[in-house]
């Protein structure tokens, strides 16, 4: 990992600062366009995203293209000194489009094509819109290759890898499968275990993906959906990198939507970038809205090792999809915006940049409000936030080492989500992840994401997986080359129950992990939503446990092979049961928790460890509840943020150092006061 990485691109070294801009809303009222020069600049904004859905503005029936518009958009960005993320148009598909090649719009699972409707719902195998989008990609390119405003390109928009029961798609799909089985179908139905219930193939073309009850075939299918997302992108992309060589590459990502693996998809891009619409309630905890996003955060910078992304969309107030729109308070964008800012992106920028008369989002969240005015709240908090981005270049392309990995992979998730047991609902595998991601979050302590696949896993000190209910080859040989090493690995119940097909492991669970675990885990016991299991802490565990905790939900029975249990179970049939172990391996440690524990478990466990291990937190000192500190750096200067997601103000003690305040040029010592909703940017006095 280098100290500082490039700035995304070399023609606007600065944060990025801007939004969806969609002018084409407005041809009909062409007034607004200098307005919008004006109120972008007094934004600060230097960077808008242009042509997201703009298809049929530019293409209004086959072939007839018109670039007006656009031409004059990119020469006023241009001439106020603005850059354009130039997107390509193919997240929704032009009505004549849908009439004229009905092949372009999906296919529901009983057969039936979709109408017209909604967007993002093209099929990705349809060779018509894989040529269509082509073409106008290349025109795209060759119209604005040498353009002063092109900074990037964002290739279409949120790829979903939903279904598209097409034949086309079954007929890619089986070809798909051929490749994985290598032509075997005994293979393949050995892999689904489709002698249970008579559900053996003896021919490709009886392979629908239809059927929950082969978690094999489903789990291949979300693979292939996938696979079948990137190579609709490369097909995107072929006309942009023939013509624009240099200029970088994104798609907006999104967060942990379950639909793509975004570990497969993060190489394919020059840089990631996704969409962030927390909500927040207004209860004391509503705080941990923030620990969710934060992980999503540092997951997207951790996909290309480290590398800063961009926060693509976020909203500058509501998120009209919402159950309830929620105003963001006083305070909150800029928190946000920051927090991402904090986790390693080099931009903040929303959806959208000017509100819509009509259409279903006109009351999603903007920069610009019906009222078109700059004397708003929302207006203001932006173009504050623009101010300070503004100062920040000396942050672009700074990183963040992390001694902590927390293993987040969206395979197992599926896996996890398609098996049948041993609860339906409550799995909440992402957020489980989130409950040990927390007590780091809470200590300022950073931490990358890393997937079942990265080959590196030497630079961590500690590695957390809960939940690994899916281990796929090679894992469980770089586990133990980690902790033989010295590493310590933290895993979970259910975890080492089943192959990459879903076969479970004959040898006892945690399967390949056994060994580094020390652990045999005999049985699962599900427990309803209001039933606990008391956990007791054995006298003297060198673990920091003390008491006794509460477990819910999925409680592993466990024997000890060579592990030493810290803690027992306390209740049940169980009683007496470890609950929770550690196993020397090498140099290192593997322990194993074998239930879902409460919070203050957590804090207990992960804080001895954070001590034990020595893991360097952004701040000295125990930081309050709702608040987090993440330090960017380039190995000389470093950055320090501050977060406070609390609805009051909070004190921060400072130990004995004495910070400066970016911003402010103040200097902070002893004791800091954070308002609710605040952020500071801090420096380490004499570094
Ligand atoms: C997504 C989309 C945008 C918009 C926003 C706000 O992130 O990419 O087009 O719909 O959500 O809802
Ligand atoms: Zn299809």
């Amino acid at each position: 990992m280098p100290d500082r990485f490039a700035p995304i691109s070399a023609k606007c070294p600065h944060v990025l600062h801007g939004g969806d801009y969609n002018p084409d809303q407005w041809l009909h009222s062409p007034q607004v366009f200098d307005e919008d020069m004006r109120l972008m600049k007094l934004a600060g904004c230097n960077a808008m995203t242009v042509g997201v859905f703009s298809w049929t503005a530019l293409e209004k029936a086959d072939g007839q293209y018109d670039f007006t518009w656009l031409d004059e958009t990119m020469d006023r960005l241009a001439a106020h000194g603005v850059f354009a993320v130039l997107a390509t148009p193919s997240g929704a598909k032009p009505a004549w489009m849908s009439e004229k090649y009905p092949e372009v719009r999906r296919v529901k699972a009983d057969g039936q094509r979709e109408v017209h409707w909604f967007r993002h719902n093209h099929c990705r195998t349809s060779p018509v819109y894989r040529r269509k989008s082509q073409e106008m990609n290349a025109r795209l390119a060759q119209r604005y290759k040498d353009h002063p405003a092109l900074l990037m390109w964002h290739v279409s928009n949120e790829y979903n890898g939903r279904d598209c029961h097409c034949e086309l798609c079954y007929q890619a799909f089986r070809t798909w499968l051929k490749n994985r089985y290598h032509n075997s179908l005994d293979e393949l139905n050995h892999a689904w275990w489709t002698t249970f219930w008579s559900h053996i193939y003896t021919d490709w073309d009886q392979i629908r993906p239809v059927d929950p009850t082969l978690q094999g075939l489903m789990l291949d299918w979300q693979r292939f959906g996938t696979d079948q997302t990137i190579d609709f992108y490369r097909n995107e992309i072929v006309p942009l990198r023939e013509l624009t060589p240099h200029v970088p590459i994104t798609t907006n990502f999104m967060g942990f939507s379950i639909t793509l693996d975004y570990w497969k998809f993060a190489p394919e891009v020059d840089v990631i970038s996704w969409d962030s619409y927390p909500t927040y309630s207004d209860r004391p905890e509503g705080w941990l809205s923030a620990v969710n996003t934060s992980l999503v955060h540092d997951m997207n910078r951790s996909f290309k090792g480290g590398k800063p992304f961009m926060l693509m969309e976020c909203s500058p107030s509501v998120t009209s999809l919402a159950a309830v729109c929620r105003l963001k308070r006083p305070g909150l964008h800029i928190l946000e915006g920051l927090q991402a800012v904090a986790h390693g992106s080099d931009t903040v920028q929303y959806f959208q940049w000017r509100k819509g008369r009509g259409g279903n989002e006109k009351f999603h969240g903007a920069v610009v409000d019906h009222y078109p005015t700059e004397h708003t709240r929302i207006f203001g908090e932006v173009t504050e936030l623009g101010k300070i981005l503004a100062r920040l270049d000396d942050v672009v392309g700074t990183t963040t080492p992390a001694q902590v990995a927390i293993l987040y992979d969206w395979q197992n998730r599926w896996a996890i989500d398609l098996t049948e047991g041993p609860r339906k609902e409550k799995k909440d595998y992402a957020q489980t992840c989130c409950a040990h991601y927390r007590p780091f979050w809470s200590a300022g302590i950073s931490c990358d994401v890393v997937n079942e696949d990265t080959a590196d896993l030497s630079r961590y000190k500690l590695l957390i997986a809960p939940m690994l209910y899916q281990v796929r080859p090679g894992l469980a040989e770089r586990v133990e080359a980690f902790v033989r090493a010295g590493g310590v690995f933290v895993t979970t119940y259910f975890s080492g129950v089943a192959n990459e097909s879903d076969l479970c492991f004959m040898n006892g669970f945690p399967g390949p992990l056994r060994e580094v675990t020390g652990v045999w885990a005999e049985e699962i016991d599900a427990l309803h939503d209001d039933e606990t299991v008391d956990i007791r802490a054995l006298e003297g565990n060198p673990a920091g446990l003390a008491g006794t905790y509460k477990a819910r939900i999925l409680c592993d029975l466990l024997n000890a092979d060579t592990a030493r249990p810290l803690a027992v179970y306390d209740s049940e049939f169980y009683r007496g049961r470890p609950a929770v172990t550690v196993n020397t391996f090498g140099k290192g440690r593997a322990y194993y928790i074998a239930s879902r524990n409460d919070e203050r478990f957590h804090a207990d466990f992960y804080g001895r460890l954070i001590a034990d291990l020595n893991l360097r937190q952004a701040l000295g000192g125990k930081l309050p509840d709702g608040v987090t500190a993440q330090i960017r750096t380039d190995g000389k200067r470093e950055f320090i943020f501050l977060l406070g997601f609390n609805r009051q103000p909070v004190e921060i003690p400072l130990g004995d150092k004495s910070y400066g305040d970016v911003l402010t040029g103040e200097t902070c010592a002893h004791m800091l006061k954070l308002p609710a909703f605040t952020v500071r940017i801090l420096e380490t006095n004499g570094i």
